[in-house]
């Protein structure tokens, strides 16, 4: 089993089977049915933890402090929010629909920030009157139409503006966010960040708070941290000098990668935390000035490794394939409606039977759905024991990122529920659709 991807409490019992959080996955699919999103808490929670206490000790050693946001887009339930609040986390949303699900979880407003290049007036005037505690400004447009509701709100927004540092990172290009040819933030290299921040400092409704930036997603490099960080410091020190003004909060943003197959690499909170503390002493050392009081939003880096999702093997089919070669098919019951990762950006994954352990021989095979699509392909290429068969339970791990937030009533499929598993216990954070569900916006003819 491909233990370095599956999440902590993963185990192959002794007659072969997979259980997670304490709880067989035989059982799982037969209480709650497959598809099925399995959350592994105890793993998600490590997780969140390990971000709060690693950036905690390695900016704490330079007497700074840090926020850790969760990327709540990577992964949401009214219940996560519970937790993050619990372990002292903060939350950023980007929509107002995640606003009112961390809302109900009991995320305080104060502890949630609110993303997005397009937010509609009824999302900040929500914000405001809900009380967040940061709104990231992404345009001009945003900063004069924010001023002008808060002030007729007779309040001020805390605000931090989102900058386009310039610096290219992430995995695909479509998960690429700091450099120029791209929809979010305002540019370092144009002047358009500047000015945005003098326009909010000189705004009576804004209360300006900070810059932010985050250079995109599965990132793996620590260079590419420093860089931006850099870059923020030095906006900063431009800033002071010119305006005199110390802006108070830098956000360095998400993008931590993980392993999502056994050859895959990840960059780990401790690694993250030391690589950017040190990126952020040495500017503050050459830029001068005080340590800002940071902060970071990693999203797949703590739902990711967390996530399994368990399907049904059905048919299983072997094609002759163009190099006079065969390749085997194996279809489950799910496909590109609960992961469309792979559809888009040619993401890697690996599988296991799950319901038992078979000593086979590998067989190289494609896992794909049930959708009518051939690029509903689940994982590209992964090795399967000979003997797969129709009924087997199969395991995907690390899905808990960008899995269930992204997934779909294509071909009017039923979304999967979510069930979280901790000490044999199992748990619905977000209920498997119904039929009902499907009626209740179909229209039915008079
Ligand atoms: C502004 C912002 N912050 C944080 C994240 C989380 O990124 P990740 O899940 O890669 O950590 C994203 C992801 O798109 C984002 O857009």
């Amino acid at each position: 089993m491909t233990a370095a991807v599956f999440s902590q409490t993963v185990v192959r019992g002794e007659d072969g089977a997979l259980s997670v959080g304490g709880c067989d996955v035989r059982d799982l699919a037969g209480e709650h049915g497959t598809p099925l999103y399995i959350v592994d808490e105890a793993d998600m929670r490590a997780r969140a933890c390990a971000f709060r206490d690693e950036f905690a000790a390695a900016f704490g050693r330079h007497g700074a402090k840090v926020d850790v946001y969760y990327a709540s887009k990577a992964f949401l339930s009214s219940k996560v929010a519970r937790w993050m609040r619990a372990d002292d986390l903060c939350m950023d949303v980007a929509s107002g629909g995640e606003l009112e699900i961390a809302l109900r979880g009991g995320m305080p407003a104060a502890r949630i920030g609110l993303h997005g290049n397009n937010k509609s007036d009824a999302e900040l005037r929500r914000a405001l009157e809900v009380g967040v505690g940061r709104i990231i400004v992404d345009s001009f447009t945003e900063i004069e139409t924010l001023d002008a509701i808060a002030r007729e709100l007779g309040t001020t927004a805390p605000v931090l503006v989102r900058v386009t540092t310039g610096v290219h990172a992430g995995g695909h290009e479509y998960i690429a966010t700091s450099h120029e040819d791209q929809k979010f933030g305002l540019s370092l290299a144009s002047g358009a960040a500047f000015e945005a921040l003098v326009a909010c400092h000189d705004a009576t409704g804004l209360d300006l708070r900070g810059i932010h930036t985050h250079i995109g997603s599965q990132i793996l490099s620590l260079d590419a941290f420093q860089e931006s960080a850099e870059r923020m410091l030095g906006l900063r020190a431009a800033f002071r000098v010119e305006v005199g003004y110390d802006l108070p909060e830098v956000d360095l943003g998400g993008g931590y990668a993980i392993r999502y197959t056994p050859h895959g690499e990840e960059l780990t909170p401790h690694d993250a935390a030391h690589g950017m503390a040190e990126a952020v002493a040495a500017a503050v050392a050459k830029v001068g000035g005080t340590w800002p009081h940071l902060s970071i939003e990693p999203g797949r880096a703590i739902a990711g490794p967390a996530g399994m999702t368990l399907y049904r093997v059905g048919v299983i089919k072997a094609v002759r394939i163009e190099d006079g070669g065969e390749r085997r098919y194996v279809a489950v019951d799910g496909g590109m409606s609960d992961n469309m990762r792979t559809i888009t950006y040619g993401a890697e994954y690996t599988a296991t039977i799950a319901s038992r352990l078979s000593e086979a021989e590998p067989v190289l095979s494609r896992v794909v759905g049930k959708h009518c699509e051939s690029g509903d392909i689940v994982v590209r290429d992964v090795d399967l024991p000979a003997d797969t068969a129709r009924g087997d339970l199969l395991a995907v791990p690390a899905t808990g990122a960008y899995g269930r937030v992204m997934a779909s009533n294509y071909n009017a499929v039923l979304r999967p529920a979510v069930v979280a598993v901790r000490d044999g216990e199992s748990e619905v954070l977000i209920r498997r659709d119904t039929l009902e569900d499907l009626f209740g916006w179909d229209v039915a003819p008079d």
